[in-house]
């Protein structure tokens, strides 16, 4: 059974829960957020999503635990990029430690995979150092496609290694899928 868990759009009243999370080994692993840690990170992270989401370019959710409106924050699902010129958009997604490994990023990114093909997108792109197994078997797990595998690429600032592309077609896929197939995003 997949967790019951809801995207709502990601507001100044998660960020106290939201702030650890910014400081999680893996999550400084594996996405482009400031390590060390900055304390004003977190926020100065919302004003670029809600700027984005302004102009289209971006959109933050919070993942929420549970059907109530007071759910517990799971972890963030994110378009990072979206280029509504060409239909492309980069997503990306993180989960706190303690709710990992039970089915939560999977769930969050078919949700975040629906919302990006309402919203008319056609070309969806997961980038994922080749060594982060867990995001590669969320990303093989709700369809995307291995297109590319880059040598030396920046993974973040001063971390170069190997990085895999993951795409989702809205014209090879249709609806987002179900597989249960095995297998650094920038958020
Ligand atoms: C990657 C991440 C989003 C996965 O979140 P999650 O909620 O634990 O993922 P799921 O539970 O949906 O995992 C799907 C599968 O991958 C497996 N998996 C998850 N993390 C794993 C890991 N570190 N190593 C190996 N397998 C892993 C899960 O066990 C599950 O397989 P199973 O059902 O056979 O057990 C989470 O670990 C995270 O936030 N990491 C740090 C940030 C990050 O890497 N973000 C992605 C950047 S591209």
């Amino acid at each position: 059974m997949p967790p019951a868990v809801r995207l709502v759009p990601f507001s100044a009243a998660h960020l106290e829960a939201f702030a650890p999370m910014t400081a999680d080994p893996d999550v400084l692993r594996y996405t482009r957020f400031p390590d060390p840690p900055e304390p004003d990170f977190p926020r100065v992270w919302l004003a670029r999503y809600d700027a984005g989401r302004a102009d289209g370019t971006k959109e933050a959710f919070a993942i929420l635990d549970g059907v109530g409106d007071d759910g517990e924050l799971l972890g963030v699902a994110l378009a990072v990029d979206v280029d509504r010129a060409t239909g492309e958009a980069e997503l990306g997604c993180l989960v706190a430690p303690g709710a990992r490994g039970r089915g939560v990023a999977t769930a969050a990114v078919r949700q975040l995979t629906a919302w990006a093909l309402e919203q008319g997108l056609a070309r969806l792109v997961l980038m994922i150092a080749a060594d982060n197994t867990g995001s590669r078997t969320v990303a093989e797990r709700c369809g995307y496609a291995l297109e590319r595998v880059e040598e030396d690429a920046e993974l973040r600032p001063g971390r170069r290694g190997t990085l895999t592309l993951y795409v989702f077609s809205s014209e090879s896929n249709g609806a987002p899928q179900d597989s249960r197939s095995s297998g650094g995003g920038t958020l």
